[in-house]
């Protein structure tokens, strides 16, 4: 079976949250373990971040709730898209945004590489992204913006623990 879903919503810190909750309810007919959550929403939050605070630079709202410095203020317009397709157990997610795009994504996605070591970032999130996915794409064009691309197959740590029914 095929199913679909694909919502869009401003890219500002305050939406993160939004987006995390809403794969997770989308994905939560096929009763996911806590675990496979965790990582889809770890791995959401990360792509949907990375829109937010490189691909528009919007810093408000980031970093400790109620204290956001003064430089961090800036809201720039801009969308995030997300797109989930489930075909029977695979989840397929797309985080796309029009920012400002990247120059070279292969040294992006290098763990610990990051643009903005001043926000105290790990420059892990494409690093987290590939961990607890099962496949990762990364198409990016500087000016227009960026598409990550995720795939997750469900109910694999089912038969691993032998929890199948
Ligand atoms: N959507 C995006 N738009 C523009 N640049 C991005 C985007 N996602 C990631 N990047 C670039 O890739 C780098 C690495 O991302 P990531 O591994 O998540 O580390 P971090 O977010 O901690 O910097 C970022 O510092 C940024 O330069
Ligand atoms: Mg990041």
């Amino acid at each position: 079976m095929e199913n679909e879903m694909e919502i869009i919503f401003d890219a500002v810190s305050d939406n993160e949250a939004f987006a995390r909750v809403a794969v997770a309810a989308f994905v939560s007919n096929l009763n996911p373990t806590m675990e496979e959550l965790a990582d889809i929403k770890t791995a959401v939050s990360e792509a949907v971040t990375n829109s937010i605070i490189h691909g528009y630079e919007n810093l408000y709202g980031y970093g400790r709730p109620g204290r956001c410095p003064a430089d961090r203020k800036k809201t720039n317009e801009g969308k995030v898209r997300i797109r989930c397709v489930l075909e029977d157990d695979v989840l397929h997610i797309q985080v796309t945004d029009k920012g400002k795009g990247i120059e070279n994504v292969e040294q992006a996605m290098e763990p610990l590489y990051t643009t903005k070591p001043e926000l105290e970032r790990s420059g892990m999130g494409f690093a987290f992204m590939e961990a607890f996915m099962d496949d990762l794409e990364v198409e990016s064009t500087p000016g227009e913006g960026t598409v990550v691309s995720m795939t997750k197959k469900l109910g694999v740590s089912a038969w691993i623990d032998g929890k199948e029914q």
